[in-house]
């Protein structure tokens, strides 16, 4: 494919820089959760950028955004391109932008010369793909592959239902059921990403193709004790709901090292913890928390799943706290199709990388897409492999290669 243009590496970095403006935080990062005001602007910016360009945009029942180019033989089921534009609270500016914006550059590029397609080339961005305190994550990816629970009454930080707030950025949960067939035929998804890793950075490389990505569950986990005074309450008679979940984090923390020795990046986490009454007088009593496991191995994540629950029954017992524990997410490990990580290498060969492939540890909607389509997605390099963080950080130049290879992949796929 060298006849394939280059993409304009200014213009996609001129595009990153505005989109990280919206939810800025004072340290160069992004706040910018799922149906919040600078989430909501960020997709108005999308729609505008892409009507600029004469691109058919739509606003799907999941308020999926989507672009389309059409093809020169529309019988075709579309390539898709994209990824997400919604953050973690005090986020980076590249995890999920950096995705949406390469596809807005690809197809940037075309138009610019005036290279028509067989299939339609289809721009995506997902609602939604961080984690809710209500435990959902890939909000839109799994409304369009018919995956996404009934979360329509769950209530946002800000006390609004989910359908509510649905509504507000153009979607419509009555319709949710339908986002499946408003997406259409899809020849293939493609999702460019930074690596939220080390290991092209140490590598020397800019560009990695995804190989596979980790199963994550998450547990919702009730430590139900007693509240009670503070300076009244004899310390052995207490039954404190936060001592309870303080022996569960750290015995949470210590599972990876049991499954270790089979996969070293197997994870545990709990990151959400919600204290009642939360007052320094008061002894908490009852702490609500989310725990976030990953393995590669369904049999190693179950070993994960498995020992959650005896810490949590562990920890209650301790502290004669109530414990329940719930399934909010269930996501089976992803290995990506062999055409597409094929085709993913070669563009990547041709822009001068090597043409690796690594699995990947964090979640993304490609996982989703696979489910009914043929999915791959290509990592780029970031500085010390911050993410999640407001010190997210990558170059102009891997940017612009990144963009380069997604675009040549497509057009090989177009083939
Ligand atoms: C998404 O960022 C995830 O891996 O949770
Ligand atoms: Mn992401
Ligand atoms: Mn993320």
């Amino acid at each position: 494919m060298s006849e394939a243009p280059r993409v304009d590496g200014a213009r996609l970095w001129e595009s990153l820089q505005q989109y990280g403006q919206i939810g800025a935080t004072p340290d160069g990062g992004v706040t910018r959760p799922i149906f919040s005001v600078a989430e909501r602007e960020a997709r108005a910016l999308l729609i505008a950028d892409c009507r600029a360009l004469g691109l058919r945009v739509r606003v799907d029942a999941a308020a999926n955004v989507v672009a389309s180019r059409p093809g020169a033989e529309p019988a075709l089921p579309a390539i898709l391109i994209g990824s997400h534009l919604d953050s973690v609270l005090d986020g980076g500016r590249y995890d999920g932008a950096f995705g949406v914006l390469c596809a807005l550059e690809a197809l940037r590029t075309l138009l610019q010369h005036d290279i028509t397609t067989r299939h339609t080339v289809r721009l995506i961005s997902f609602t939604g793909e961080e984690a809710t305190p209500y435990g959902t994550s890939t909000f839109g990816s799994r409304a369009v592959t018919a995956r996404l629970t009934n979360v329509a009454a769950n209530r946002l930080p800000d006390g609004r239902t989910v359908r509510d707030a649905l509504a507000a950025c153009g979607g419509n949960w009555d319709r949710i059921a339908a986002a499946p067939g408003e997406l259409g035929p899809v020849a293939c998804f493609l999702e460019a990403h930074i690596e939220q890793g080390r290991r092209l950075e140490e590598a020397g490389q800019a560009l990695a193709v995804v190989s596979a990505v980790c199963g994550i569950y998450r547990q919702h986990v009730e430590f139900v004790g007693e509240a009670g005074h503070a300076g009244t309450v004899a310390m052995g008679e207490r039954r404190d709901a936060l001592r309870a979940a303080a022996r569960f984090v750290l015995a949470v923390a210590a599972l990876p090292d049991t499954v270790a020795a089979a996969d070293p990046a197997a994870t545990a986490t709990v990151g959400f913890l919600e204290v009642a009454p939360n007052s320094p007088n008061v002894i908490p009593g009852m702490v609500t928390a989310v725990t976030d496991l990953r393995a590669g191995d369904p049999t190693i994540l179950s070993a994960l799943v498995a020992g959650a629950v005896s810490a949590a029954e562990d920890a209650g017992a301790r502290e004669g706290v109530r414990v329940s524990v719930g399934t909010v997410l269930d996501q089976a490990p992803v290995v990506f199709d062999a055409r597409l990580r094929s085709a993913l290498g070669a563009a990547v060969r041709e822009v001068g990388g090597d043409g690796r492939e690594l699995p990947s540890g964090a979640g993304h909607d490609a996982v989703h897409l696979s489910a009914v389509a043929p999915a791959g997605m290509l990592f780029v390099r970031c500085a010390g492999g911050v993410s999640h963080n407001s010190g997210e950080s990558m170059t102009p130049e891997d940017a612009a290669l990144a963009a380069d290879a997604l675009l040549r992949a497509v057009l090989a796929l177009d083939r």
